[in-house]
């Protein structure tokens, strides 16, 4: 048997008359660009997160991006967020000219250490992105609080927590603006890039669709400079279908989640840890062992197929070696990106492959 990481094939097989049906629909209907599957998925999934409304857009990387811009950021703005993330959380940030700034992260979350924040809050210090790492919300009522005392705003990256929940709240209801991916993997995936804004504030909702279309509100007048960045029709249509079954997929992650931590309890991984205050939507399971390599390479002999999300901190590579960082600075950080695996984790992962994950993770660890 073969296990991968990810695969949505089983996904689609099970899905096919649907996302055909959606694919129809919208070749049928000569609207390719903009359309009414835009427009209603924007209000469909900004509903789905508790808040008012959504902007479309071809990637996460550019929601951020534009988040930022709205947020009136300007190059040599200071913005806060943590080195262990996605290359596009802090590559928007760059984007614009802003210049990127990191605190730690817990070693049993892998979230943001909020309490480091106050430490390098600078007069330059505009904002702060919140990552939803792997699933799981930040702390946010404090960090809330430290934002409202020094005037800052809060952008949560959600490209890995849709569905997700703290307090009772849903990823994406709790900041200024939220950004959310559609690429494939995601708990929301569709079948290539997309991605949106979401937020409660309406005066923020025109800025940010002048900036995915060429700075224009009609067509052939630009009212300022901005880009193309449009979520497709297609992809919107599938993504509206796909958005009636996310309840249903987040369950399946949990449902595995808990076999996984009910199995592998009595071995030496550090298993992931949801907060209290948390619904962890299990985006990746991602699991801790100082001699991640060697299991690794044990899981691959076995055709388990693994991933690391992130084997470098942002701080350390060399792309982002301007910013002045050095080895050290971001300690748990840096351990963590080291020691860290992810298991098989997608909603159609099967009883027996799930089984034959745990029967071999077992077995090697028995020798640890
Ligand atoms: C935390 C995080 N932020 C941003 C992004 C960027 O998303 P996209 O690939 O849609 O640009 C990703 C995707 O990998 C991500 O995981």
């Amino acid at each position: 048997m073969q296990v991968k990481v990810w695969s949505y094939l089983k996904e689609y097989l099970n899905e096919k008359d649907e996302v055909h049906e959606a694919i129809e629909q919208v070749l049928n209907s000569e609207v390719l660009i903009l359309g009414e599957n835009v427009k209603d998925f924007e209000n469909e999934f900004s509903a789905y997160c508790q808040s008012k409304y959504g902007i479309g857009v071809n990637s996460a990387t550019d929601a951020i991006f534009f988040a930022l811009k709205a947020l009136g950021v300007k190059p040599g703005d200071e913005i806060i967020t943590v080195s262990n993330t996605a290359v596009p959380t802090v590559s928007a940030i760059a984007a614009i000219g802003a210049i990127p700034k990191f605190v730690d992260i817990e070693p049993t979350s892998f979230l943001m250490k909020v309490e480091q924040i106050v430490d390098i809050i600078t007069p330059k210090t505009k904002g702060i992105i919140a990552v939803h790492l792997f699933g799981q919300c930040v702390e946010m009522d404090l960090l809330t609080e430290v934002a409202a005392k020094y005037n800052l705003f809060i952008i949560e990256d959600c490209a890995q927590s849709h569905g997700a929940q703290y307090k009772g709240r849903m990823a994406g209801s709790m900041s200024h603006i939220s950004t959310f991916s559609f690429y494939p993997t995601k708990i929301l995936g569709g079948y290539g890039d997309g991605g949106m804004m979401v937020t409660a504030d309406s005066e923020l909702v025109n800025k940010m669709k002048r900036l995915r279309f060429y700075g224009m509100e009609k067509t052939y007048y630009a009212i300022e400079h901005g880009y193309n960045s449009r979520l497709d029709e297609l992809h919107a249509a599938i993504l509206r279908k796909k958005l009636l079954h996310i309840d249903e997929y987040i369950n399946n992650r949990r449902r595995i989640a808990k076999r996984y931590d009910e199995e592998l309890k009595h071995t030496s991984l550090q298993l992931p840890n949801e907060l209290p205050e948390n619904k962890h939507a299990y985006y990746i399971y991602v699991v801790r062992h100082p001699d991640r390599n060697k299991i690794m390479e044990k899981l691959k002999e076995k055709n388990i197929l693994l991933n690391i999300s992130y084997p470098w901190p942002i701080h350390t590579m060399t792309g982002y070696e301007y910013l002045g960082y050095k080895v050290g600075d971001l300690p748990e950080t840096e351990k963590a990106a080291n020691e860290i695996f992810s298991l098989p984790m997608y909603p159609s992962l099967t009883f027996e492959e799930q089984s034959y994950v745990i029967n071999t993770l077992n077995e090697i660890l028995k020798s640890y």
